[in-house]
């Protein structure tokens, strides 16, 4: 049975074909996912041929979302693929981030080594893929930043108009740098990420506009990649936890879908459990966990934070996710901004660094062991979702001690590391090192 689309909420169900155009159920509102026939794959044939892939030159072997193709059959056609060397990111150990948090060992998944530097374009490959299959000459997101410069990326790649909306004054200059440059169509709209996904899902309506935000059923396949290389990496080995940070939490879906589609194909046998981490101030997931996932998700009306990537009140994907996180015994945690902050300048320490949002995965990690939830001795393994360079100001202004949360509380600079200034005198800068124990 070739893919199909399937509203996610099972007391509907209903099911429509793979290329129409829809983001949520016609009948009942819900999300819609792609629902993927595996049976009759095997196993050891599928990580026999992604290992031949390895070997390859292929434009989409190299790829690494399009070397696991098998789990994205939606593509009939690979001339629709639209890649620009996704994927291929590494998984480190990281022993300093490990001893910050109180773990034995701690390994980072970094997708901040993608081609926009960033998880999204794991999901933007297929987003953009699924448009120019559909013909599609005008793309449009709604983003914190992330989002937004992938998707100038791609629709460049693809020859398509690229239209994006972004928080005015709320984004990291890096990234809207990076949309600026790709040549996107760039409206900044002063109002929260929110209130503009509202308004641009009514203008895409409107305009025959394809929409790329994870409310897309496509990007959420993609971004299973991130899952399925990571296993691969591991040979197949699963961690006891993966811990992400959430903010439209399109990522935490994704990556339990991936998970469960592993599984069901025998790749794997068992499921991780999954840490997810807001930051307080933008936390509606992690007040409906702590609720016992009971009821509706109530948003946040005004969500803070410096960490602009999850600056997210009212996360459309939550049902999906409420679903995964459970599926996999996860759990939910909301941290500070001071914590936020630590944790990145450890990350950086170890030489790998990361945007804030990131940093939230390693912040949370800290949390779950110090509450003893999690042992120091089991394997685990975190997302980094962005890279360091996203946002330079934040970076430069933690380590001189200017950085101030919303708020207005000075977050300490912990370990700082200001430049320090002297004199074009050689005598003074070698008595300067000769004291400086480093
Ligand atoms: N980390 C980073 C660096 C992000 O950019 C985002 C989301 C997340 C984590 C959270 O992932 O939304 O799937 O739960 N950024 C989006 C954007 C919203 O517009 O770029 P999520």
């Amino acid at each position: 049975m070739p893919s199909d689309l399937v509203c996610f909420n099972p007391d509907c169900g209903r099911s429509y074909p793979i290329d129409d155009v829809l983001y949520n159920c016609p009948s009942c509102g819900s999300l819609v996912e792609v629902r993927n026939d595996f049976s009759g794959v095997k196993a050891q044939d599928l990580s026999d041929l992604w290992d031949r892939r390895r070997l390859s030159r292929k434009p989409l072997d190299v790829s690494g979302v399009w070397r696991f193709r098998d789990m994205l059959p939606f593509v009939t056609d690979e001339s629709h693929v639209v890649s620009i060397r996704e994927g291929n990111t590494p998984l480190f150990d990281a022993p300093q981030a490990a001893s910050y948090a109180g773990l034995d060992a701690l390994a980072l998944k970094h997708q901040g080594y993608n081609p926009t530097a960033s998880f999204k374009d794991n999901g933007m490959t297929a987003g953009a893929t699924q448009a120019r299959k559909l013909g599609m000459r005008r793309v449009a997101c709604v983003s914190t930043g992330n989002t937004s410069a992938s998707m100038a990326a791609y629709a460049a790649a693809a020859g398509m108009q690229a239209i994006i909306f972004l928080p005015h004054g709320k984004i990291a200059y890096g990234k809207l740098a990076q949309a600026l440059e790709y040549g996107a169509r760039t409206i900044q709209v002063d109002a929260n990420f929110d209130q503009i996904l509202a308004l641009v899902r009514g203008l895409a309506d409107e305009l025959g506009i394809y929409l790329l935000n994870s409310v897309n059923p496509f990007r959420i396949e993609g971004q299973k990649s991130i899952v399925i290389e990571m296993l691969d990496q591991r040979d197949w080995r699963v961690p006891d936890w993966i811990v992400l940070p959430g903010g439209n939490l399109g990522n935490v879906s994704a990556l339990g879908k991936g998970l469960r589609e592993l599984k069901k194909i025998g790749l794997i046998d068992k499921l991780p459990r999954i840490g997810l981490v807001q930051a307080a101030g933008s936390a509606p997931f992690h007040h409906l966990y702590e609720a016992g996932f009971s009821g509706s998700l109530k948003p946040v009306v005004e969500p803070e934070t410096l960490a602009t990537a999850i600056r997210i009140g009212d996360p459309v994907s939550w049902q999906k996710a409420a679903f995964e996180v459970q599926t996999c015994e996860g759990v939910v945690a909301a941290v500070s901004e001071q914590e936020i902050a630590d944790a990145k300048a450890i990350i950086g320490r170890c030489g790998i660094g990361c945007e804030p949002a990131s940093a939230a995965s390693l912040a949370g990690i800290k949390r779950f062991v110090d509450s003893g939830l999690i042992p120091p001795d089991v394997d685990v393994v975190a997302i980094l979702t962005g890279h360091l360079l996203k946002d330079p100001d934040y970076v430069y202004h933690y380590h001189t001690g200017e950085l101030k949360a919303p708020s207005g509380d000075e977050i300490s600079s912990t370990f700082g590391n200001a430049p320090v200034v002297m004199p074009n005198d050689s005598a003074k800068i070698a008595a300067f090192l000769e004291s400086d124990s480093g």
